[in-house]
Order: C-alpha cells, then structure tokens, then sequence
C-alpha cells in the first residue's frame, strides 16, 4: 500500500499497513540502509504556529538526506501579514517546492490546504485535531519496545480534550485493539464522538479520573500538557492547571516496566528527575522524529 504522492493530513486517512509501511522503512533508515534519497527535492515548512521538535527534526530530517529547505517559522514575515489568503499562499509555495509540511492553528487547515496545493501537503499539526506524524514517532518509539500492539494496554493521561498527538495516537492504536484508558479532569475530556470511534474500532476504553484507579498493570503512560494557548478563558484554565504531577515515586508506584512516553513540551507535568529513569523513553521519543520524518518524506516523495 504506497503512500508516494499522498498528502499526509489525518491518522484516519491511514490504514494498518500504511502504518506498518512508514515503522518498517524508519527502521531501515534508522539502521543506515538509505542514503541521500532527497537530494534535488526541495521541502518547505510553513509552521504558522510555534514548534521546535517537529519543524527542526524535518528540516534536520530533510537536509541529511540531501534535500533543500525553505519556509517560515512564524508568518509576521510574510505576505500573510498583508492579508494574504491560506490559500493564496498554498498554491505559489507549491511553485518552489516539491512538498509541504504545515502547522496551523486551525483546525481542518492542512485538509484545505491539500486540496489547493499541487504538491503533498504534510499535517504538522492543525489546531486541536490531528498530528499524524507526531504518531508514526510514537508508534515507531513504542515498537522498538513492544511487538505487538494489540495486546498492549496504554493510558494516556492529561488534556485529551485539545491534545491532537492523543486523538491521532489513540485512533491509530484502535486499529489495533489496544486496551486504552483515559485519564483526566472532566473539563479535559476526550471528545465522545471520539472515544466513540475508538470503541468502533475494537479498542476496549475506559474512561477515569486519576492513575489510582487503574487496578492492574500496563505499559504505557502516555502524558500531556494542559495546552494554555487552547484555552478561550483563562479561568477556565485556572481550574486544571497543575491537577496531576508524575514523580518518581508515581512511577516506582506502577511498576518497573512501565515506560512513560510525552510528545513534548513539558511544562510542570513530569518531574525533571524522572529524565534519568529508564522508564522515561520521551527524547528517544523526540529523537525518532528524524528516521521516521524521513521515512514519511521518502515514501510520499517515491524516493525510497
Ligand atoms: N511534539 C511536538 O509537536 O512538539 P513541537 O510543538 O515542539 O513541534
């Protein structure tokens, strides 16, 4: 099932094999077996919104493989700032380039966006709502640990309301028929129509207030920001900041085997000295961001 030419906007455009396609080309990149298939492509990033894992491991991902970049980080610059359309925008920057990848505030922009451009759009994250290339890491991440999803059991923990790296994670992992718990305060959580939809696809889920209340063990504690800038009132805000906190003694607590992932940033989530645990697998997580942007770059550009 190729993925070359194919714009890359949502998790639920995807199936299985394309998944198992984009974990096993990473892994022959991340092994060394493909070398400089991008070069004479040109890729741009257009990160409408503030990024510094995904804009700098594809453009990293991109220029070790032999590949041009162009594009912003942060429209003040551009025409955009004259009033300039998406659209208009979309359509001449597919002119200079061979592939874009996008990050946008709003919701359903990189759809849009795939329908104007003449060229593959990647979604680096539109609003609330998805960042499929957020997941193949995760996904990629998970199974240098575990073989076989469907017998994997994940909780994922924090603001499963605005988290688009959870929605796009958790459906891909239904696929599969992970048991999947969901952790959070009651204003964070996650959509019905998509806790719904992961049922659908065969996931047992449940749906919790705290880590306490999951009484058998796991594998996976997969944590979230509460994302302040999604927040319309600040009082809103107020009334879930700060209401969990993974520590050590959180984690000795769920057993040694637990590995905690976070698609990152942290802001005071995660305890610093967790970093050292073995369990803590998030900047190997962040770090897998570059065979696995390249495998997606590879596959969707036919070079690989
Ligand atoms: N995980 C992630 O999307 O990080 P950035 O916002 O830094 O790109």
């Amino acid at each position: 099932m190729s993925l070359k030419g194919m714009s890359i906007i949502s998790i639920r455009d995807m199936e299985k094999e394309h998944l198992e396609e984009v974990i096993r080309v990473a892994g022959e990149v991340k092994r060394g077996k493909h070398k400089n298939f991008l070069k004479g492509k040109v890729i741009s990033t257009l990160f409408f919104e503030p990024s510094t894992r995904t804009r700098l491991s594809f453009e990293s991902a991109a220029k070790q493989m032999g590949a041009e970049v162009i594009g912003f980080a942060g429209s003040d610059y551009t025409s955009v700032k004259k009033g300039e359309s998406l659209g208009d925008t979309i359509k001449t920057v597919s002119g200079y380039c061979d592939l874009i990848v996008m990050r946008h505030h709003l919701e359903g922009s990189a759809r849009y966006a795939s329908e104007v451009a003449s060229v593959p759009v990647i979604n680096a994250g539109d609003g609330a709502n998805q960042h499929p290339t957020q997941t193949f890491l995760d996904l990629f991440t998970i199974r240098e640990y575990f073989q076989d999803f469907s017998s994997l059991k994940v909780a994922f923990l924090g603001d499963l309301k605005y988290g688009r790296t959870v929605h796009s994670l958790a459906y891909a992992l239904s696929l599969y028929k992970t048991t999947i718990w969901l952790i959070s305060p009651d204003l964070l959580r996650m959509p019905q129509f998509l806790v719904e939809e992961l049922r659908a696809n065969g996931s047992s889920v449940r749906e919790i207030d705290n880590l306490e209340q999951i009484q058998e063990t796991f594998d996976i504690l997969y944590v979230t920001r509460i994302q302040r800038e999604r927040f319309g009132d600040p009082q809103e805000y107020m009334k879930v900041a700060g209401s969990y906190r993974i520590t050590r003694g959180v984690i000795e607590s769920l057993g040694k085997n637990i590995k905690i992932m976070h698609p990152l940033p942290r802001v005071d989530e995660i305890d610093f000295d967790v970093d050292t645990m073995d369990n803590a697998i998030y900047f190997k997580q962040a770090h897998n961001g570059i065979p696995v942007r390249q495998a997606i770059l590879g596959l969707v550009l036919g070079t690989i």
